[in-house]
């Protein structure tokens, strides 16, 4: 008997899977990501790096959710994102929300490794898990220095991704107290932090690195050992209560596979 081949990621098979996500889920806000406890408060973190006064780029915006919580705030935002399926659901959300706000969003169909804009136009770029869903490493870094191009001297670049590194030690506590190890998503590239930084080292410095580790070992470690043999739920009231415990103890042990990095453009 033969073994089936393990499908091949490529790129076509991971933009596939965003523009059916697209197709089939629209705006529902579990398009891009199950966990909304988590969603908020990597949001929230962000946020608060926000000003009045930024242009911003939201490169990889999905279906334009958390694209429209930074327009609430900033002077400009311009959401991309390469699946036309997504972009479709974010200029829907936008043309049925609030107009004032909706008037501050410009929602475009583009790829993080080929932005249209020039150099230096905005003074803050986000991406949120973006990375991760291209398949290289070495376009990983390519798209990096993309978002460097296009942001002013001195801005900063808010990286919301998944590390390789995270994603072990969220596993490490989950061994330590017998629970299986979690996989990583078929469709999904997590970063080395150490190859990534050294990478990007020229054109960004790291001003500081966040991380969630709070409501990761809540919510993979406590959560699991609590409802087992059952998954814990996304929307669970312990996720609620590990939410609201992560607001005012944001780390705890590093447990978190999401890494928020805080990166400023180099002035040359
Ligand atoms: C995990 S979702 C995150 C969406 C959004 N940032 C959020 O936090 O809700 C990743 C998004 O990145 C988009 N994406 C993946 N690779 C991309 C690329 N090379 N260029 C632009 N968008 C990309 C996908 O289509 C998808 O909408």
């Amino acid at each position: 008997m033969t073994a089936l081949a393990t499908p091949r990621l490529t790129d076509k098979v991971v933009y596939d899977y965003w523009q059916r996500k697209g197709a089939d889920m629209g705006t529902d806000p579990g398009a891009t990501i199950r966990d909304q406890h988590y969603r908020n408060l990597e949001t929230d973190a962000i946020l608060r790096m926000i000003e009045s006064d930024d242009t911003v780029l939201d490169i990889g915006c999905g279906n334009g959710l958390t694209t429209m919580r930074y327009a609430s705030q900033a002077k400009r935002v311009v959401g991309i994102d390469y699946a036309p399926n997504m972009i479709s659901a974010a200029e829907e959300r936008a043309a049925s929300g609030n107009a004032s706000l909706s008037a501050k969003v410009t929602f475009q169909v583009e790829d993080a490794r080929r932005l249209p804009f020039e150099d230096e136009r905005f003074s803050k770029v986000i991406m949120q898990r973006c990375l991760i869903n291209i398949p290289n490493p070495a376009q990983q870094i390519d798209a990096a220095r993309e978002a460097g191009r296009v942001l002013q001297g001195g801005g900063l670049f808010l990286l919301a991704e998944v590390t390789q590194d995270g994603h072990d030690r969220v596993n490490m506590f989950r061994e330590m107290f017998g629970l299986d190890k979690l996989k990583v998503h078929w469709h999904n590239t997590y970063l080395d932090e150490t190859s990534f930084r050294d990478a990007i080292a020229g054109v960004f410095e790291v001003v500081d690195v966040v991380r969630f580790g709070m409501y990761g070992f809540l919510s993979k470690v406590v959560h699991p050992l609590l409802v087992q043999p059952d998954e814990p739920a996304f929307d669970a009231p312990f996720n609620e209560l590990a939410a609201r415990i992560a607001r005012k103890i944001p780390d705890f042990e590093a447990c978190s596979h999401q890494v928020l990095f805080v990166l400023r453009k180099k002035k040359h």
